[in-house]
């Protein structure tokens, strides 16, 4: 690994610019899941703010019980710990901006334009770039801890040829090596603007323009996958709760929650 592409909290440090995010690094070269470490380190009292790094992961997580690969150098894998002051049903909606500050992180950084696949995850031309993944421990009215983990694909210079078509690098769209340290202290920064503008209205309403600006297929037709309810419809944007608004065939308006969406021409659904 180049050495100017460290990402020990002290490299992090010499980029960042926050006020409360990232006061507390913790960098490991190995480790089974970030996500995994932030859920101890918060079930042990660690600070809101708190952000676990990990140069490569030997059981990174995806959503929906998948895997995700991590090896040593070719990617960011981050977890935050926050101690929203929010009812547990509105913290699906941190994990939107999360993926906004993602997206805003690399225009800032590298000029280039990239999507969000409803909920978040970060794509351009269609292929994925960023995967994000939210846990939660809560009692039935009240959040102890949610830890939000990153996934950005970075350094990867060639995919094997299953996920050509569906993930890229920043290095393949920008054509050099991303410096991973500064690319982390962005996103911080980016996580914790949008944040305190969430924080204020409690939802997503000082958000929703900027995120629609960015959602990938809106106003095209989506698919949406819930357990035993499939249809299609066209896409209208989130709404403040950020749930996905889906116009049927029959005029009826849907609010998806939770569910996968396919979307025309992101991997590949046509
Ligand atoms: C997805 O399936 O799109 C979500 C992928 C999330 C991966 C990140 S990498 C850092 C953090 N630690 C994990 O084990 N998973 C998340």
């Amino acid at each position: 690994m180049e050495n100017r592409d460290c990402i020990t909290a002290e490299a992090i440090r010499s980029y960042l610019d926050t006020d409360w995010l990232g006061r507390e690094i913790q960098f490991f070269e190995i480790i089974d899941s970030t996500n995994n470490e932030a859920c101890r380190m918060a079930e042990q009292g660690t600070a809101h703010g708190t952000v676990v790094l990990a140069d490569s992961q030997e059981s990174g997580k995806g959503r929906r019980g998948r895997s995700w690969v991590t090896p040593s150098g070719s990617a960011v894998a981050m977890s935050f710990v926050l101690r929203p002051q929010i009812p547990p049903q509105c913290a699906s909606m941190v994990t939107l901006v999360m993926g906004l500050a993602v997206a805003a992180a690399c225009k800032d950084l590298y000029g280039i334009s990239t999507q969000i696949k409803w909920p978040n995850d970060v794509v351009s031309d269609g292929r994925k770039i960023c995967g994000i993944l939210t846990e939660m421990s809560s009692a039935i009215d009240h959040i102890h801890y949610v830890v939000i983990g990153t996934g950005i694909n970075t350094n990867v210079e060639a995919f094997p040829p299953e996920l050509t078509q569906t993930a890229v690098s920043l290095h393949q769209i920008i054509g050099k090596r991303p410096v991973r340290a500064e690319l982390i202290a962005a996103c911080l920064k980016r996580f914790e603007q949008y944040y305190t503008l969430f924080e204020q209205q409690q939802d997503l309403s000082l958000l929703i323009d900027d995120y629609n600006a960015l959602l990938a297929g809106k106003g095209g037709p989506v698919r949406v996958l819930e357990p035993g309810n499939e249809y299609t419809g066209i896409s209208e944007g989130i709404n403040a709760q950020g749930e996905l608004l889906v116009r049927r065939e029959n005029g009826v308006l849907e609010a998806v929650y939770a569910g996968e969406v396919s979307v025309r021409g992101i991997y590949g659904y046509i």
